[in-house]
């Protein structure tokens, strides 16, 4: 498909996106229309990834609207907002999953370390190593539970023999939590563990190829309260080596494993703030209906 990007080397600097008035802000509430611009700071002080001006279509619809956001290093973002309002499809434009979409057209400058992750000479199957992605349903390869970690490292020539990919299979189960309860059965199928098990291992062998950033689309919804307990622990010590980026309809969850939480609606990006910020003292009237149940 055609995703282009348009208006390279002319994109705004962070202030100019960065805050909207209260005046304008209340007479946008006031007049009950959709914000022009993202109440809140949109930049992060150690960005790995940024996207600024971000449009998707779908034919007609107009899926995401001219959305600008950093990812912080070593940060957990929460992406929040009510069905359909673009959160998966912002998502996936972060590692080119929309390219995958016949329909879909992404236009913006979207830079991972500084550069451009729809330069045509950039490596699709490189850069969703660098950007990796857990999905709602967990889903595992049919393979055993070791070749579903040991399969990119291979791929992506990271060892060099036998015992060095060990090294990184049982690393990442370990890193994932979960090679206790899978070292015994390592070369069964993936697909014989339980729900929240397989999501772990999605994680395991999503990090076995040393990512950068990690986006996860409701990764819990799927999961018992005990399930999702152990993947938002994990997502904490992820958040030492890795960011990420974390869709959720669940509002306790993102103030659990959050530090800055974005809320979404109708495709445009409202408010982005810290997650307490948004939670108990949000400055846009839609995002305050939505954390409090008004809307959604
Ligand atoms: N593959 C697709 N083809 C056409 N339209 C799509 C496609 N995926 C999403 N859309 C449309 O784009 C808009 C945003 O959808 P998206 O799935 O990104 O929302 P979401 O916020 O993730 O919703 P949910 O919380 O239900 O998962 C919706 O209007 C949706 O119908
Ligand atoms: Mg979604």
């Amino acid at each position: 498909m055609g995703a282009s990007v348009q208006e390279r080397g002319s994109r705004p600097t962070p202030e100019v996106s960065r805050t909207m008035s209260t005046s304008s802000r209340e007479m946008s509430a006031r007049a009950g229309q959709e914000p022009a611009t993202t109440v809140g700071d949109i930049t992060a002080r150690d960005p790995v990834m940024t996207v600024r001006n971000a449009n998707v279509h779908y034919g007609e619809t107009h899926a995401i609207k001219d959305v600008s956001l950093d990812v912080g290093r070593n940060e957990v973002i929460a992406l929040i907002g009510p069905s359909g309002c673009g959160k998966s499809t912002f998502l996936r434009c972060l590692n080119r999953m929309n390219d995958t979409i016949e329909s879909a057209r992404v236009t913006g400058d979207f830079r991972l370390d500084g550069q451009d992750i729809y330069d045509r000479s950039n490596d699709v199957v490189m850069l969703r190593a660098r950007i990796g992605m857990v999905f709602q349903k967990p889903n595992p390869f049919p393979k055993s539970i070791y070749e579903n970690v040991a399969y990119g490292p291979r791929i992506h020539g990271l060892a060099s023999n036998r015992a060095e990919l060990d090294d990184i299979v049982y690393g990442s189960l370990e890193r994932a939590g979960l090679l206790d309860e899978v070292k015994s059965r390592i070369d069964e199928p993936g697909t014989g563990l339980s729900g929240g098990q397989q999501q772990r291992l999605c994680i395991a062998r999503a990090i076995a190829v040393n990512p950068e950033v990690i986006l996860m689309d409701e990764p819990c919804s799927a999961l018992d309260p005990i399930a999702t307990a152990r993947i938002e622990d994990l997502i904490d010590e992820l958040t030492q080596n890795y960011a990420i980026a974390i869709v959720t309809h669940s509002m306790q969850q993102a103030a659990r494993v959050s530090q800055r939480t974005a809320y979404f609606h109708l495709g445009r990006l409202v408010e982005v703030g810290p997650t307490e910020k948004i939670f108990t003292n949000p400055s846009h009237k839609l995002t305050e209906d939505y954390v409090t149940g008004r809307f959604g």
